[in-house]
């Protein structure tokens, strides 16, 4: 089922007093532990499930090198050097604030752009060497959805459905798969942004795509429908599809993506997993919230040797402290450290 997640068992060694503790939970989920020899706290993440894919053959699905993009009549590159790579079974996130560079990218990479320079492989092939065959091997979920506004979801689907050669998908498994089975009748002109937002994420898996670009998924959409496309973009994952996903959201690259890239006026400025990121540049602080004189008072404690913070220890001793919660930094705090600027 989507959105499932297998408990894993770990040994974990305290680092304060070495004793080796057993702990359980969801991969990807990260949980605090309590040493029960010496009651130091940590914090410990879960690795995220290993991917399976499909293909025992080569991994890599995309492989982009020193690309560069500049729209006829500008002046500005919108894509300056840009190189990375994705596997089979993996999610890369492409993040930077609006004008970064973000569609222009994958725009380059399917094909949709000429004249761009520095080289594009798409499974193996170089693009410039690729037919309409391509089409059939990739998925693509535009940033602006467009439908025949006078046909039915359905009607849209089956349409799309014809231009592709291979094997494609039921159109109304995608509907129900998007929550979309009781509009499936419904004109396109009729829906709202969300239902659209659904409609164009669902086209984009029309033909199984093995590589999967996805402009804004989540664009317009309310929580419900956020994680409904969060769930599918996951087992998609799982099913081995090279996955490419271009947001501004940091929440959403946070939770989906193996790797994300900071994107800034058409640079890359680095590429790391949100984990690692978060390891590397974010400092884990303890939030204590206790009362003094009568007052709630808050503050912040580093994570780092609390165990030998007397401060620390005093407040705890006193029986004074009301709440106690672990913080660290989120992607955003680490967009703006690594590029000086802000997402939105
Ligand atoms: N069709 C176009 N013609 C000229 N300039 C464009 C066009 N589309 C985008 N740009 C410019 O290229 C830059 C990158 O845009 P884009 O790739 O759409 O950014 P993002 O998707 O990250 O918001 C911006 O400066 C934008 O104004
Ligand atoms: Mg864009």
């Amino acid at each position: 089922m989507m959105g499932d997640n297998n408990i894993i068992t770990k040994k974990v060694v305290c680092p304060h007093c070495k004793n080796e503790i057993t702990t359980q939970g969801a991969s990807g989920e990260t949980i605090e532990i309590l040493c029960p020899k010496c009651n130091t706290k940590g914090i410990f993440a879960f690795p995220k499930e290993e991917p399976v894919s499909k293909s025992t053959t080569d991994p890599v699905a995309i492989e982009v090198n020193n690309i560069e993009f500049t729209y006829p009549k500008s002046n500005k590159k919108a894509v300056n050097g840009v190189s990375f790579g994705i596997n089979k079974g993996e999610i890369f996130g492409f993040l930077g604030p609006n004008g970064a560079g973000k569609t222009t990218t994958q725009k380059v990479i399917i094909g949709l752009l000429k004249g761009y320079g520095g080289n594009v492989s798409i499974l193996g092939k170089d693009l410039q060497s690729w037919k309409t065959d391509l089409y059939n091997r990739i998925g693509v979920g535009f940033e602006l959805p467009n439908h025949y506004q006078k046909l039915t979801a359905l009607e849209n689907l089956e349409l799309f459905a014809s231009f592709y050669r291979g094997k494609t998908i039921e159109p109304m498994k995608l509907l129900e798969m998007v929550e979309l089975e009781k509009d499936a009748n419904q004109r396109v002109a009729t829906f709202s942004k969300g239902m659209k937002s659904k409609l164009n994420f669902a086209r984009s898996l029309i033909n199984d795509p093995e590589v999967w670009f996805l402009d804004e998924p989540t664009t317009g959409l309310d929580p419900v429908g956020r994680r409904l496309i969060k769930n599918i973009i996951l087992e998609k994952r799982k099913e081995g599809k090279a996955i490419f996903l271009t947001t501004h959201n940091m929440l959403d690259a946070d939770e989906l993506c193996d790797r994300v890239g900071f994107i800034v006026d058409g640079k890359l400025k680095l590429i790391e997993s949100p984990r690692e990121l978060k390891i590397r540049h974010g400092k884990k602080i303890v939030k204590l919230e206790y009362l003094k004189d009568g007052d709630l008072i808050k503050q912040d404690f580093d994570l780092k040797n609390l165990a030998d913070n007397k401060d620390f220890l005093d407040l705890l001793r006193s029986e004074s402290v009301q709440t106690i919660h672990t913080a660290e930094a989120t992607l955003d705090d680490i967009f703006i450290k690594a590029t000086g600027r802000q997402l939105k």
